[in-house]
């Protein structure tokens, strides 16, 4: 068996997911994918050979990976997440739309088009809203807007920028949750491991990317119960549902592609890389 992993940097988790593979006597195949191309000539059987029987994508570039996925899979390759699950997850609407129809709980959002539409929704939620890119990670633009003057600033900043994306006004309720969020690490049905996530000193926001830390979370059977069906109704497969703590329950506000797990490996004494390649090779053989 030979275990494809497509990157376009390599993270820790990178060099952990191949230690692991290495470690259960897999061959496993890196490949950059800023340092090669794909070509529609080749027969599925060639392009078996040169990436692999299971691919994991690991790309950080949302396009990328897609366009990368979306190649392979059309070749007859099996992609950890497959073209469906990277382009719902890698997009906060249509995570939210798969959400809110499984009836998973989720933080209220409204979507809109121009800075004045955008201002009137969150005229709408109410002061502090959360105003966030559809496509990004790493809290990156994530913003919280405390009252109208804020809102107006941000909103005209977002007007002035280049990129039809960033016309997309994604904004969200400010929930009401403690100093932390959960991350939780899903394979198929089931779950990893789970960490709570705190927001380092002088932020909000509770990505480790940003310089949070964790500590280790129970899994409760309303986490479980929520997290389970975030991922399965995005498609299912590798991935790291995000979620808060609020006054009604638990509510999923992302669901990761390409789950980030440095923080949740330096609290928890599972060997998550090692679960991840056994995961993969389940699936191989499906
Ligand atoms: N609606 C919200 N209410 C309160 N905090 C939020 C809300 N949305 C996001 N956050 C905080 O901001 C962080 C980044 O937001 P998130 O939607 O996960 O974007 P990213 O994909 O950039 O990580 C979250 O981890 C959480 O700590
Ligand atoms: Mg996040």
């Amino acid at each position: 068996m030979k275990l494809g992993l497509i990157y376009d940097r390599i993270r820790w988790e990178e060099k952990a997911l191949a230690t692991a593979a290495e470690a259960k006597g897999l061959e496993n195949n890196r490949i950059d994918v800023k340092e090669i191309y794909l070509d529609t000539d080749w027969t599925p059987k060639e392009t078996q050979k040169k990436f692999g029987d299971v691919i994991l994508q690991r790309c950080i570039s949302y396009f990328r990976g897609l366009h990368t996925t979306a190649f392979l899979e059309s070749k007859g390759l099996k992609v950890i997440n497959n073209m469906d699950v990277s382009l719902t997850c890698g997009n906060k609407l249509l995570t939210t739309m798969k959400l809110e129809k499984a009836k998973v709980p989720t933080p209220r959002t409204i979507l809109s088009f121009t800075e004045e539409s955008a201002l009137n929704s969150i005229e709408t939620l109410g002061y502090p809203a959360v105003l966030k890119p559809v496509t990004g990670s790493w809290g990156r633009m994530v913003v919280q807007l405390k009252d109208k003057e804020t809102a107006q600033a941000m909103l005209e900043m977002r007007g002035q920028m280049e990129g039809s994306l960033n016309q997309i006004y994604y904004v969200q309720e400010m929930v009401q949750r403690p100093p932390r969020d959960i991350r939780t690490i899903v394979a198929g049905d089931r779950i990893i491991a789970a960490i709570y996530r705190y927001a380092p000193d002088g932020d909000w926001r509770t990505n480790i990317a940003r310089g949070g830390h964790g500590d280790i979370c129970k899994v409760t059977s309303e986490l479980e119960d929520v997290a389970l069906r975030a991922a399965e109704t995005v498609g299912g497969g590798l991935l790291g549902v995000d979620a808060m703590e609020s006054p009604r329950g638990i509510l999923v506000h992302e669901v990761n592609n390409t789950v980030e797990f440095k923080g949740a490996a330096s609290v928890c004494s599972v060997d998550i890389a090692g679960e991840i390649i056994d995961y993969m090779l389940k699936e191989a053989r499906r």
